[in-house]
């Protein structure tokens, strides 16, 4: 069933985030980062990616939040125009083979969905991952990951990890898109933009500090079991598009210890890697 945008609240507006309560939120581990507001900028990812290459090694993240992106960038080479909702960049020092990333994607998006419902259970109850690494509500995009690395030495690398988080429906960018969105307001009680974003944000970055740690010790095996319980598509029938194409079609199985998804075809389990790949339900649109 398609459901019409919600009207704007007046809120939305004029939303800022208190950056000292950010700050006295964020876990003591967290407390030498480095938090950067900034009232339009490019894009953010754009902004610490280059940063990134300059800066000396640290093992402290940059966060680098803009209320107004004019060149915002998705994946697959698209724009991200969305101005209902926090966009932010998070530069994560990981001290990594650039080689060794397989299925960081996949751990961001998991931490994106827990920090959402450590803000409100609700909210979260109601978020699905979609592989490799889009939040949606009731099959439609609540959130999307673009994530660019910067190696920084031989077991070095900045992941820069740019979050578009939709606050609430926008009608101008599901057109741009062309994919109906969903809102974090639609699924929390008394939602308030000028309170609430400032708590999801703290939560995220609360939840991206611990899934570093993890990830870096680990790898992405141990979230894998985690993802796929989230899995908005677990166990229906998928296809696969590349440039509108359907490369592969069968049914969702979850995903491995890599981050690949696992997908049930006639000729048997394949694995798939993400690449440019779109993940589409069947008979859904191309
Ligand atoms: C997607 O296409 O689903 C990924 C969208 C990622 C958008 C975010 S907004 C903040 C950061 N800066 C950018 O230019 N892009 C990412």
């Amino acid at each position: 069933m398609t459901t019409a945008p919600e009207s704007q609240p007046a809120s939305l507006q004029s939303w800022r985030i208190d950056a000292d309560a950010l700050r006295a939120a964020l876990p003591q581990a967290l407390q030498a980062w480095t938090l950067d507001l900034v009232e339009e900028t490019g894009s953010t990812n754009a902004d610490l990616t280059q940063a990134c290459r300059q800066a000396p090694w640290s093992d402290a993240g940059t966060l680098r939040l803009a209320y107004r992106q004019t060149a915002g960038r998705g994946r697959q080479g698209r724009p991200w125009q969305g101005q209902a909702g926090l966009t932010f960049s998070v530069a994560l020092p990981l001290a990594l083979s650039p080689s060794r990333l397989s299925g960081l994607s996949l751990g961001v998006g998991l931490a994106l969905a827990q920090a959402l419902g450590d803000v409100e259970a609700a909210l979260g109850a109601r978020v699905g991952l979609k592989w490799p690494n889009d939040l949606q509500i009731d099959g439609r995009k609540l959130a999307g990951i673009l994530i660019e690395a910067v190696p920084a030495g031989p077991q070095r690398v900045w992941a820069v990890i740019g979050i578009g988080l939709n606050l609430v429906r926008d009608a101008q960018m599901e057109v741009a898109l062309g994919r109906e969105l969903a809102g974090v307001a639609e699924a929390m009680p008394g939602f308030d933009a000028q309170r609430d974003a400032t708590r999801l944000l703290a939560a995220v970055l609360a939840r991206l500090g611990a899934m570093r740690d993890a990830f870096v010790a680990h790898g992405f095996a141990p979230m894998a079991a985690e993802w796929s319980a989230r899995d908005a598509y677990r166990d229906q029938p998928v296809r696969l598009l590349h440039d509108g194409q359907v490369l592969a079609e069968g049914m969702a199985r979850g995903v491995d210890g890599e981050g690949h998804l696992l997908l049930e075809t006639p000729a048997g389990l394949e694995r798939i890697t993400s690449g440019e790949l779109s993940l589409r339900p069947a008979g859904g649109a191309a």
